[in-house]
Formats: C-alpha cells, sequence, structure tokens
C-alpha cells in the first residue's frame, strides 16, 4: 500500500573533494532506506525479537526527491556545491550560504538533508519540529549516507538518515538521555524504560532498568546500522500526530 503522507526531500551536498561529492545513485540509496524503514518494508524487520515483534509498527511515511523547487521548476531535488571548508560542525554554518553552505528551501514543504564531512565523529544531527525555518532538517556525515560509494561500515546502510529523521519528526533517544538514571522517557510507552544506549551489535536480552530487555534495535537506539530495524507503534503515532490538523509539519 502506498503510504499515507508522502514528504518531498532536497538533499543539499557540500563537497571539498571529488570522493564527497556523491554520486545520484547513492542518494537515491538514502531516499529507498527511508522508504522501507518508515514503512516497514525493511528486509531486516524479521529479526526483531518476538518479545518486541507486536510492537514493531509501519508509520506509513514516504519520501520522494523533490520534483519542482521552491520556484516551480523542475528539480532533480538534489543540489551540490564544492566548498572549501574541510569539515563542519553541528552549529548549522552548512545550511546557509552566507556562511558557506546551502540555504534550506521551505521547511513546510520539503524536508531538508544536508550531507556534509562533519567533524568529531558526528554521523548527524537533526533539529525537532518547532525550531527555526532557516535551520529547519537533517544534517549527515557523507561516509554516514546512504548506501554505497561513500558509505562506510558500520554506518553503511543507511540507518543515520533513519535515526535523525526520527528525530526530525519529533522522536526522542530511546533511552531517555538519562545517563543511566532509569528517570529519563523518550515519552513513548510502548519502549521499555532503559538505561543507555547500546552499541554495536548487541544479542537479545540486554536488560536495564528492570525491564526485560532494551529494544535495543530501535532505530533511536546507538546500534550499528545492521543492529537497528523497528520504530514502535508508540513511535509512530508520535511522528504521525505532527501531519495532523494544527501538527507542526501538517503543511507536507
Ligand atoms: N549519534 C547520532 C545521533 O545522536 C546518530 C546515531 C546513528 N546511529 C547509526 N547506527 N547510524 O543523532
Ligand atoms: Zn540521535
Ligand atoms: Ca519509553
Amino acid at each position: 500500500a502506498a503510504a499515507a503522507i508522502t514528504i518531498p526531500v532536497v538533499v543539499h551536498v557540500l563537497y571539498n573533494t571529488t570522493a564527497q561529492n556523491i554520486s545520484d545513485a547513492q542518494i537515491q540509496s538514502q531516499i529507498d532506506v527511508l522508504n522501507a524503514d518508515f514503512q516497514k518494508l525493511n528486509s531486516d524487520a524479521s529479526s526483531v525479537p518476538s518479545a518486541f515483534a507486536s510492537l514493531a509498527a509501519n508509520p506509513s511515511i514516504g519520501f520522494v526527491l523533490a520534483k519542482r523547487d521552491p520556484s516551480g521548476n523542475a528539480t532533480t531535488g538534489i543540489e551540490r556545491k564544492q566548498v572549501t571548508q574541510t569539515s563542519w560542525g553541528t552549529d548549522d554554518k552548512m545550511k546557509k550560504t552566507t556562511t558557506g553552505g546551502l540555504n534550506a528551501w521551505p521547511s513546510g514543504s520539503y524536508l531538508n538533508l544536508w550531507v556534509c564531512n562533519l567533524s568529531g565523529g558526528v554521523l548527524g544531527y537533526a533539529q525537532f519540529p518547532g525550531g527555526a525555518t532557516a535551520t529547519d532538517g537533517v544534517v549527515i556525515l557523507t561516509t554516514a549516507f546512504g548506501k554505497g560509494g561513500s558509505a562506510t561500515a558500520p554506518f553503511n546502510l543507511g540507518r543515520t538518515g533513519t535515526h535523525e529523521v526520527g528525530h526530525w519528526l519529533n522522536l526522542y533517544h530511546i533511552w531517555g538521555d538519562d545517563g543511566t538514571a532509569c528517570t529519563g522517557s523518550d515519552q513513548v510507552s510502548d519502549t521499555p524504560n532503559q538505561a543507555d544506549e547500546n552499541y554495536g551489535a548487541p544479542t537479545y536480552p540486554q536488560p536495564s532498568c528492570s525491564n526485560t530487555s532494551d529494544m535495543f534495535m530501535n532505530y533511536m537506539d546507538y546500534v550499528d546500522d545492521r543492529a537497528m530495524y523497528m520504530f514502535s507503534t508508540g513511535q509512530s503515532t508520535r511522528m504521525n500526530a505532527l501531519f495532523a490538523t494544527g501538527g507542526s509539519r501538517a503543511s507536507l
């Protein structure tokens, strides 16, 4: 079935070396991963442990490279710019032409994705709903974007994009960002209370905070790309609330 909502995407590629000027195919691979993961069409959905299988949700959100630019002209949905900067911080400079980057397209009509060489081991970062329109969107490290080309293991399956778009759609980290205290919450009731993030490719179960197991295979944990493969029903409901009348992404 087609997705209930389809979001036009513009990808702003900022490259210093020619290797960072990723191919159209690599860009499309990221769009394909988003479509699979946000419609529960990912082939690894079958790996969800049986204890969590009934909670694995189809958010029914689709993504397509924009076919019209903000002026209404035909576009590939891809912008490219060679830059002198060799790396970027998390200070949004890549989002503005005046600071060496490329401007956002109107955030009420597009998901903006910037691809650039983030410094400091940052795989990506996102702006939550309700922030400044000029900086709305998601930034992804060139080597963690899509599949093939510059994508590098263990972050070579496009899941950084899935995780960051999850933030852009109002999802918090599944462990509640409380540094093992078991008091933080992701504001989602069907994800188990979890102490801290997980890394690598854990085996089930991984208990913490008196749960049976962390839902470490959730896209909003920190495991490797091959080890994350579900959103929960509660997360799906939280994302889809943004598109309802009065929701902060309803214009999409
Ligand atoms: N560390 C990043 C963040 O907090 C992204 C983590 C993505 N994980 C992955 N396996 N691709 O937003
Ligand atoms: Zn995150
Ligand atoms: Ca929870």
